[in-house]
């Protein structure tokens, strides 16, 4: 009995272990382990207008690397002009993230990207124009053979090559990262207070890993229900399961203070009111104007190093190359 108790607290110590290790917040890392040439033609693909109907919506439109990855709209704006139903996450270490989109719907970077290139509501092309499109550019020909060893370019390599190229897009280094390597002159006393709040009031249950979320789905709206006209359910979605309505990926905090608006529906304008209604909706915490200060000047010390690159410049199209219809 009492050999059984033990064995029980070793285990229950174990877990305890694992759910805090599970909470952490770690530095990002570079990429590593790279295939270059996939990146610099995912790169050229991701930067491409001419995989959308129009000839003039690239990722880069509504994921502007400008813009830490992102487009600071409400909801996204595509194809002839149309209002998207959701705000676009940011790009900026989506690699991290257990599955792609606010639902999860897409398992991982290369199963999101075929997505926008043929929505209706986005690029609004088909994956057979944007192959015609690629196979109509002697460069890029040239170019997918070099790097797939194909003769033929498929959407399998596209979507490949993206992914490849959104693995370069993580920003380590940002000075919360500098302080949680050792250097904790970088922080000023109100952000370090901010990260006290941050861990002591439980937004780390929630935002943690080397992203600060992208770890879970967890319910928009624990304590108290949050109010929304946008008709996304989240999770259930994709299971189906009554318990997943209203759970969302958690959003990662990184470069938060560049990815403005906030939440899936894009409502909260401001830092201040994010955190003003994740304290009041997620914790029953009603932050004091200071202590929501504090937290938001924690927040602006997750912008790290944005990628850097040169500009790609795409291969001209050709007489064969098929047209680009932005007013149908
Ligand atoms: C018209 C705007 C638009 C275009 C163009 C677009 N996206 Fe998105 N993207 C969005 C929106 C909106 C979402 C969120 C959709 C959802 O969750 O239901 C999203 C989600 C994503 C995500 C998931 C991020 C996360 O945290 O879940 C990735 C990655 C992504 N897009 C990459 C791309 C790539 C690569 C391309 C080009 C092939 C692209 N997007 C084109 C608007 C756009
Ligand atoms: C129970 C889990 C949970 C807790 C605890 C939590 N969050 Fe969140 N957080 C979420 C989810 C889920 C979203 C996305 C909600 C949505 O879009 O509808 C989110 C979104 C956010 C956003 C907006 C990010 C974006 O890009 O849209 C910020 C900022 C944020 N949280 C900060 C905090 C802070 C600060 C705390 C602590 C006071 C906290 N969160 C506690 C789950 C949580």
């Amino acid at each position: 009995m009492k050999k059984k108790l033990l064995f029980l607290s070793f285990i229950s110590v174990g877990l305890l272990g694992f759910i805090i290790g599970a909470l952490a917040i770690e530095p990002i890392v570079p990429a590593k382990e790279l295939n270059l040439a996939q990146v610099e033609l995912g790169k050229k693909l991701y930067f491409d207008p001419r995989l959308s109907k129009s000839g003039f919506i690239s990722c880069n439109s509504c994921h502007n690397l400008s813009l830490g990855g992102t487009d600071n709209l409400k909801t996204s704006i595509g194809h002839n002009w149309q209002q998207g139903p959701i705000n676009a996450p940011t790009v900026l270490n989506s690699s991290m993230n257990i599955a792609q989109f606010w639902d999860g719907r897409a398992a991982d970077l290369k199963a999101q990207a075929g997505g926008p290139i043929e929505n209706p509501g986005e690029m609004a092309s088909t994956h057979a124009l944007a192959i015609n499109v690629l196979e109509s550019i002697p460069q890029y020909i040239a170019e997918f053979k070099q790097v797939f060893g194909k003769n033929k370019i498929d959407i399998d390599q596209v979507t490949q090559a993206i992914a490849e190229f959104e693995k370069t897009l993580v920003t380590p280094n940002s000075r919360f990262d500098q302080w949680l390597l050792g250097d904790k002159d970088v922080l000023s006393v109100d952000e370090t207070a901010g990260y006290q709040l941050f861990q002591n009031s439980g937004c780390q249950a929630c935002h943690n890993g080397p992203a600060m979320g992208g770890t879970s789905f967890q319910k928009m709206g624990v304590v108290e229900a949050y109010d929304t006209k946008n008709p996304s359910e989240g999770l259930v979605a994709v299971t189906g399961k009554d318990t997943d309505r209203f759970r969302f990926k958690v959003p990662t905090l990184r470069n938060v203070e560049l990815t403005y608006p906030y939440f899936h529906d894009g409502e909260a304008e401001t830092l201040t009111e994010a955190v003003d209604v994740m304290g009041r909706l997620q914790l029953a915490r009603n932050f004091t104007p200071e202590e929501n200060a504090k937290i938001v000047a924690f927040l602006k010390t997750l912008t790290g190093d944005q990628p850097t690159f040169v500009l790609p410049i795409l291969p001209p199209s050709t007489d064969s190359t098929p047209k680009p219809k932005p007013f149908e």
